[in-house]
């Protein structure tokens, strides 16, 4: 069986990734500088699945280390997840963010070539399709306009890997985009561990919840959506995850380069979510409402068609199991890994 390479692969969805790829029966290696991860990821994903992880502690930018790695093991196929993600702190950090992001992706195609790997899959984002583009996305748009660094740095290197595969047509290129992922895998021993104070809207009702944050703040209400509160199209990390795999499967076989949206095709507002969580697990999210987020939009969702015509992949977990499985992750690891470290 093929092994696949999981850059960055001790994060929340290269974590979820790699337990999926080893039940379906793949080779996992993964690589990882633990700047926004703990290697107790790993170990967890090998204790769900009973079966190893070769996991390297090493910075993806590093070009001699990755040789290193690429020289030890025979790579079929690379997932590049790593990048950091925080798209506020990106508008602060806008070089630390264009430094770390492209370069890993660079040093990763380099040592691709140098080694003879063919096929590799990018952890896109919606946002690439940026602000003007109407809604649900679909693949055949062009990219937009982006409204932070972080969403350009996942632009430009789209366009790095379009470029490399235009001068390389033996190179098999997948841009996955994700929509929104939330969730944790059902075990609730792997999930999503922010540190500090969460950015994104889950991993603050879970915090809520636990009693680690005090109250919610929702951000507007005054939009034009049913309710007044922004849409989103939220996904179970374990279909983001089973959607790698098929990626995977795909991307081993063909040349060329393809973008394809993972998200469900349904949105659910803010208060949609505060609501499914609460009735799912029967807990109160003390809320108030806020002003708008700088760089919000009222609503997107996926066009999920491509998936499932290319990629012979559809979301199958519902908005309640989403709910369920963020919490009982939260719930059995209050401080997420380091408990364990
Ligand atoms: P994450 O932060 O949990 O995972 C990213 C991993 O990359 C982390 O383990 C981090 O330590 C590692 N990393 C970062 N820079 C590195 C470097 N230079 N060398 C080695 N390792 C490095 O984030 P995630 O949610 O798992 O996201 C994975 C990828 O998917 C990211 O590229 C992210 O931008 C993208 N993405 C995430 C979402 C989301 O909502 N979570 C949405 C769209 C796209
Ligand atoms: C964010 C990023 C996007 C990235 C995606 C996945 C922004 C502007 N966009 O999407 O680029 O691809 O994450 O990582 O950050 N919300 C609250 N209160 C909170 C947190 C969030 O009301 O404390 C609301 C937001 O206004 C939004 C929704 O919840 O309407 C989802 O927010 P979030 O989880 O941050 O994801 P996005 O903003 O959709």
């Amino acid at each position: 069986m093929a092994t696949v390479f999981l850059a960055g692969g001790a994060g929340y969805i290269g974590s979820h990734t790699a337990v999926e790829l080893l039940e379906a029966g793949y080779e996992v290696i993964a690589a990882d500088n633990f700047c926004n991860s703990s290697p107790e990821s790993v170990r967890r994903a090998e204790q769900i699945t009973g079966k190893t992880i070769r996991l390297y502690d090493a910075d993806i930018r590093d070009t001699r280390r990755l040789a290193g790695i690429f020289q030890e093991n025979r790579i079929d196929a690379v997932i590049h997840f790593a990048g950091l993600k925080a798209v506020g702190e990106s508008a602060e950090k806008p070089l630390l963010y264009y430094r770390n992001n492209i370069d890993t992706t660079l040093s990763l195609l380099e040592t691709m070539q140098q080694f003879g790997v063919k096929h590799v899959i990018f952890s896109s984002s919606a946002t690439v399709y940026g602000s003007e583009n109407p809604i649900p996305y679909t693949e055949t748009m062009r990219r937009g306009v982006c409204s932070n660094p972080y969403g350009w740095t996942k632009a430009m290197t789209e366009q790095i890997l379009e470029d490399a595969a235009k001068a390389d047509p033996s190179l098999s290129v997948v841009l996955l985009r994700y929509f929104n992922p939330i969730g944790a895998h059902p075990s609730g021993m792997i999930g999503e561990d922010p540190c500090g104070i969460p950015n994104n809207l889950m991993p603050y009702i879970t915090q809520v919840a636990v009693g680690k944050r005090e109250c919610l703040t929702v951000f507007g209400n005054d939009y034009p959506t049913p309710d007044g509160t922004c849409r989103r199209d939220y996904i179970h990390v374990t279909d983001l995850a089973k959607g790698h795999v098929k990626a995977t499967d795909y991307v081993l076989q063909h040349t060329g380069v393809e973008a394809v949206n993972l998200g469900t095709g349904t949105p659910y507002s803010v208060l949609e979510i505060v609501e499914a969580f609460e009735r799912v697990n029967g807990v109160k999210i003390a809320y108030r409402f806020g002003p708008r987020r700088a760089g919000d939009i009222p609503e997107f969702y996926a066009n999920a068609d491509k998936a499932r015509e290319l990629l012979h992949w559809t979301a199958e977990k519902t908005l309640d199991d989403m709910c369920r499985d963020a919490w009982n992750w939260q719930k059995q690891n209050p401080n997420g890994f380091r408990d364990s470290e």
